[in-house]
């Protein structure tokens, strides 16, 4: 049975929940799983704005054979072909075969690849700027290249001043009934999950958001349309400037996260006095993190909300604890900068995590590395509870206006 909603005088959201996932992108755990959202306007022409995951293909079809009610499809525009929103196009390019497609030079060739079919008669590629026509409505296309792939493009609605953003502006957690941001509580209640999102998703592309949303300023808007999450029609202030915030890798929080790995305890042990000496200087917000037990995706996000960053493992094999070394790859990957960063290394012969570690940070952009790694040789001693209050009272001095 279908289950759309309508949002515009003649536009409407045919989109659908999983909430039987467990790991999206087969690596990001999610806790209330995600929705998959899309669009329909019922213009002179009818337009299809991306499809679905397979989780939801059936409800999808049903959604958008129940708002066409016998119309045909005359237009599929594609803003990201990722499978989480193209899958079901398999099933749609097959239901209507009449409809024409219109997405940035990319796309044609994405769809040969994922499902097998050559649309070069029935597919437009569009241009920066190119406009559509659909009767009432005026539709542009601005290219968002790696805003999470190549061929992402957003499309704004000229008539109504939508704007279907694709993946920017999403987030983790399927939706429950509510569809407007204003109206649920994902993003307030929820911003860490869409700090999630943005960061373990998007979070390298930083400069391509910037882009992105130097285009969006120029523009008229009313509502936003993203391809995850609830659908934004006010506050747009907020949503912009958080995102603004987190493409410039700017941190929210003048704030300590303390991220540990420890085999017998000795480091934990440090952490935990070093949080603890942090509290006596005055710092409200510390986090200390296990990081065999908290997923990675977690852990990011919370290194682009927090000023400071301590990082902390024991010698491993002459390498890395290994969930430490996921973290810091995925942060580095992300480009993550302007940290307070601190070490502590932990070694029983030869200590060696504060060197590995430390490599990390050599080419990520402004990165204020505290002035001494605090190494631990076993167990915690005398010598190391005061390298732990002096590491203490530098981040504090950083920290604490
Ligand atoms: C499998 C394994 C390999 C280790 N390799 C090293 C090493 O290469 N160099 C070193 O100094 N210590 C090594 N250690 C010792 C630990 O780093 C050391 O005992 C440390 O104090 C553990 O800290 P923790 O109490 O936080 O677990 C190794 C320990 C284990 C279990
Ligand atoms: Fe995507
Ligand atoms: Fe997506």
């Amino acid at each position: 049975m279908q289950n759309v909603r309508k949002l515009g005088e003649d536009t409407w959201y045919i989109g659908a929940n999983d909430r039987k996932i467990s790991l999206f992108e087969g690596v990001y755990p999610l806790e209330n799983g995600i929705s998959y959202n899309s669009y329909v306007i019922l213009d002179e022409k009818t337009v299809l704005m991306d499809t679905a995951d397979e989780a939801v293909s059936r409800i999808f079809m049903e959604n958008l054979a129940g708002v066409l009610n016998g119309r045909a499809l005359d237009i599929i525009v594609i803003n990201h072909m990722e499978p989480d929103h193209c899958a079901a196009l398999g099933l749609v390019l097959q239901k209507y075969p009449e409809a024409k497609l219109f997405g940035t030079m990319q796309v044609k060739n994405l769809i040969a690849q994922f499902h097998g079919t050559d649309v070069t008669d029935r597919f437009t590629a569009v241009k920066e700027n190119d406009t559509l026509s659909t009767g009432r409505h005026q539709l542009r296309f601005f290219t968002a290249p790696m805003v999470h792939w190549p061929e992402v493009m957003v499309t704004y609605d000229e008539t109504d001043h939508v704007l279907y953003s694709a993946d920017a502006f999403g987030l983790f957690g399927a939706l429950s009934g509510n569809l407007y941001a204003d109206t649920c509580s994902l993003w307030t209640e929820g911003l860490s999950e869409a700090r999630r999102y943005y960061t373990n998703i998007v979070g390298r592309y930083g400069m391509q958001v910037q882009a992105l949303l130097k285009k969006a300023s120029a523009l008229d808007i009313s509502m936003i349309c993203p391809l995850h999450g609830p659908v934004i029609r006010r506050d747009f202030g907020y949503y912009i400037d958080l995102y603004d915030k987190w493409s410039r890798y700017a941190y929210e929080d003048n704030a300590v996260a303390i991220f540990y790995g420890s085999i017998y305890g000795g480091t934990e042990n440090a952490c935990e006095i070093l949080a603890a000496h942090l509290a006596e200087k005055g710092i409200r917000d510390i986090r200390l993190y296990d990081v065999a037990r908290t997923h990675f995706s977690y852990l990011v996000a919370e290194a682009f909300r927090c000023q400071a960053l301590v990082f902390a493992a024991p010698t491993k094999d002459a390498a890395l604890f290994p969930p430490m070394e996921l973290l810091l790859t995925e942060i580095k990957h992300k480009g993550l900068a302007g940290r307070t960063v601190g070490l502590i290394e932990n070694g029983s012969w030869g200590p060696m995590a504060g060197k590995l570690m430390g490599a990390y940070f050599e080419n990520l952009k402004d990165i204020d590395m505290l002035s001494k790694t605090v190494t631990i040789r076993s167990a915690m001693n005398e010598a190391g509870r005061e390298e732990l209050a002096a590491m203490a009272e530098e981040i504090a001095g950083k920290l604490l206006p």
